[in-house]
């Protein structure tokens, strides 16, 4: 049976400023986005989030205008746009690569496409002030784009789209090229200002931290496809898929079966490890299963206190957390993330004492056979 969320428009409530209907995209013989179903909602922050070439960009180009859809239909606040140009469309774009103009100050850059509609001096002048206190630039309208740091000219260009009130703001990875530290304090500006000004935002990124910490919803994409449409706390603790838990983080996917049933309880142990799945009625003793279970979820202990207790193969400082990495019996390696230790780390080779609680797997789904074909 399909799963709904493969034919049906993923919504919830409130207005809809973009439905994508059946939408498609081929190069040739080469399918890169397979018919695509999904609701963004007016004011959203809405982020499609998968690796490199499973055909983000494409789809972000379809709803701009810049790539035609092979099949399906489009439409933005109820009207199709099929076959409208880029520049009638409600919508604008801000690509990775800022393109902005370096010999113009910050003010002319921004001014740039109201000065192409012949906008009045006066209104370009309100706009580009209106404009600069949302970017928090008040002051630097005179500045050169090169006395600029790179977290400025990012700004810059997000203003600059803005400056024509787009419904519609769509964004390519704009935070690709920046620092870890400047990505981090740029998150949290974008969410500030999209909140801000209202805009519907459509981003685009490769990096699951960034496509959890903006967005209302999140699009896991895969291949062409949507492997799940939610809100970033279920996407991390539902995860509909294995694909979309291994996109999520280091988390641990183990084969497992069902070892019991009592009431709503449903007893499961995955190669020594053993847990309880609750309401998973349709389960039956003897079912295969594919389980989650995040890093964090499993925890360090003394052996006394321990359910398990197996042989540390390595560590990895990471500063506030160290990721343990373990042997199970058959072969297979099983990661804990604990907070650091202020003295010394356990060395590789030592037995450790491992606890976790009941409730600490995720099912993925009933039969991993029924996945193995990929
Ligand atoms: N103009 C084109 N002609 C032919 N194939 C293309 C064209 N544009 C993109 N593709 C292919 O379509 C697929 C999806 O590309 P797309 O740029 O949408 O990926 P992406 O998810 O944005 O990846 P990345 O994270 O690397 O930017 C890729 O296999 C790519 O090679
Ligand atoms: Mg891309």
């Amino acid at each position: 049976m399909e799963p709904p969320r493969e034919s049906e428009p993923v919504v919830t409530a409130g207005a809809i400023d973009i439905r994508l209907s059946n939408v498609g995209k081929k190069f040739g013989d080469q399918t890169v986005v397979e018919p695509l179903n999904l609701d963004i909602r007016q004011g959203e922050f809405f982020s499609l989030l998968g690796p490199s070439g499973c055909g983000k960009t494409t789809t972000l180009r379809m709803i701009a205008g810049l790539e035609a859809p092979t099949e399906g239909e489009i439409t933005i606040r109820g009207k199709s746009v099929i076959g409208v140009p880029v520049e009638r469309r409600p919508t604008n774009m801000v690509f990775q690569k800022l393109a902005l103009f370096p010999h113009l100050s910050v003010f002319d850059n921004i001014a740039f496409g109201l000065k192409l509609k012949r906008t009045s001096k006066h209104e370009i002048r309100n706009r580009v002030s209106v404009i600069l206190e949302t970017v928090k630039l008040e002051g630097y309208g005179q500045r050169a784009i090169s006395q600029l740091s790179g977290g400025q000219q990012q700004r810059v260009a997000i203003a600059r789209a803005l400056v024509n009130d787009p419904a519609v703001l769509l964004l390519d990875e704009p935070l690709g090229a920046l620092d870890l530290q400047l990505q981090l304090h740029m998150q949290q500006e974008l969410v500030r200002i999209q909140r801000a000004s209202g805009t519907t935002f459509v981003y685009v990124t490769h990096n699951q931290q960034e496509g959890l910490a903006m967005s209302d919803r999140v699009a896991v994409m895969n291949a062409g496809r949507f492997e799940q449409v939610d809100t970033p706390l279920a996407l991390f603790h539902r995860p509909a898929s294995e694909f979309v838990a291994r996109f999520m983080g280091q988390t641990n996917v183990m084969s497992g079966e069902v070892t019991a049933k009592n009431g709503n309880e449903t007893h499961v142990s995955a190669q020594g490890l053993s847990f309880v799945l609750i309401g998973q009625e349709t389960l039956a003793v003897g079912d295969k299963v594919l389980l989650s279970i995040r890093p964090e979820r499993l925890n360090l202990t003394t052996q006394q206190d321990a359910k398990l207790s197996l042989p540390l193969l390595r560590t990895l400082f990471q500063g506030t957390t160290v990721l343990y990495t373990f042997g199970l019996p058959g072969g297979d390696e099983l990661n804990v993330s604990a907070l650091a230790p202020s003295d010394a780390l356990p060395e590789a080779g030592q037995r450790v004492g491992l606890r976790w609680e009941n409730d600490a797997a995720i099912l993925l789904n009933r039969s991993p056979a029924e996945t193995s074909s990929k």
